[in-house]
């Protein structure tokens, strides 16, 4: 269950709505495994056990969660902010059944490569740091990846999805995961930038959108804010890589847990810096704060005092 005593009227999108909150008591619990995975030296031991937890629709247990519910372009956004600055937030039911099962069965008929990761020097390699299948997925060339990103264009205000790199389909099987990491590029210099870098700037925030989730394990767990999350299929997530400044933002650490039965298919959009409204609208370098995530009518009616 959510637990919020956010009950105000807002206006957005030219229609007047009572922001409401929503229960949600459905609560799973994982069953703890002590597998070894390999590349399990590269986790400590505080975020494997982060990992563990029941992850699953818990967001009341974090402690300042709310959970909120607008609308935008007359569709119902549920939001439920976990942390508030840096801004660690879920979209429930972002997605429709059908457009899911759509975009699962896309990425049955795509070749998966296994993931590399990248160094200081901007050279991939594969590492047991990252064991996952990814694949490339231009949003436009198939209905329905161009049928979610529309979704995520309409439904999350503030942010330019055109200044964004190309979805990037990942499935994790069994022993799959990713150690804790930064999605924000570290550079030794300017000499080793690459086009992305030059003309969008870094990685500004992560998109995770969920489609199939782990029977067991296989949760994203973000260590520096003690939050462990598992959304289900149709959710998405969302954070910022980095700070008001455009320097990295390093709370945004994250590792995908180890999976341990199942399957988990995600998404990531990575949205670069560059044309960004809320950097420019920011008041302050650190941290960017959840509530620049709200439609900027909400925003200023809730947040101008
Ligand atoms: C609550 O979560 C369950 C489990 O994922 C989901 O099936 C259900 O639709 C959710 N209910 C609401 C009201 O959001
Ligand atoms: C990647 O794909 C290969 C071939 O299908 C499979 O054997 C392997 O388990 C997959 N790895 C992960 C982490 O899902």
């Amino acid at each position: 269950m959510c637990k919020t005593n956010f009950y105000l009227f807002i206006f957005a999108s030219s229609f007047l709505s009572p922001v409401s909150t929503y229960d949600n008591d459905t609560y799973y619990e994982d069953d703890v495994f002590e597998e070894y995975f390999e590349g399990e030296k590269y986790w400590d031991d505080f975020s494997l056990n982060l990992c563990e937890l029941p992850v699953i629709d818990k967001t009341s247990e974090w402690r300042g969660a709310v959970c909120v519910e607008y609308l935008v372009n007359f569709q119902v956004v549920k939001m439920e902010i976990l942390t508030w600055r840096p801004a660690l937030v879920i979209y429930r039911d972002l997605f429709t059944k059908t457009q899911v099962n759509d975009y699962l069965e896309l990425m049955k008929d795509r070749d998966f490569e296994e993931q590399s990761v990248v160094d200081e020097d901007g050279n991939e390699f594969t590492s047991k740091v990252r064991k996952a299948n990814g694949t490339q997925i231009v949003a436009n060339d198939y209905p329905a990846s161009r049928s979610i990103f529309e979704t995520v264009k309409s439904l999350i205000p503030n942010l330019n999805f055109e200044i964004a790199e190309d979805i990037i389909a990942l499935s994790y099987k069994s022993a799959g995961h990713y150690a804790p990491h930064h999605d924000y590029l570290v550079y030794p210099s300017e000499n080793e930038w690459d086009g992305w870098m030059r003309n969008y700037g870094n990685r500004f925030a992560t998109l995770i959108m969920v489609f199939e989730t782990a029977i067991s394990g296989g949760a994203t767990v973000f260590p520096q804010l003690g939050a462990s999350v598992k959304p289900n299929p149709g959710d998405a997530f969302f954070w910022f890589n980095a700070m008001g400044d455009g320097e990295q933002e390093d709370l945004s650490e994250h590792g995908g847990c180890p999976i341990y039965a199942g399957t988990k298919q995600i998404s990531t959009i990575w949205i670069r810096m560059k044309e960004q409204p809320i950097l420019s609208n920011l008041l302050n370098s650190g941290s960017i704060p959840a509530h620049y995530l709200f439609p900027g009518a909400i925003r200023n009616t809730i947040f101008s005092s």
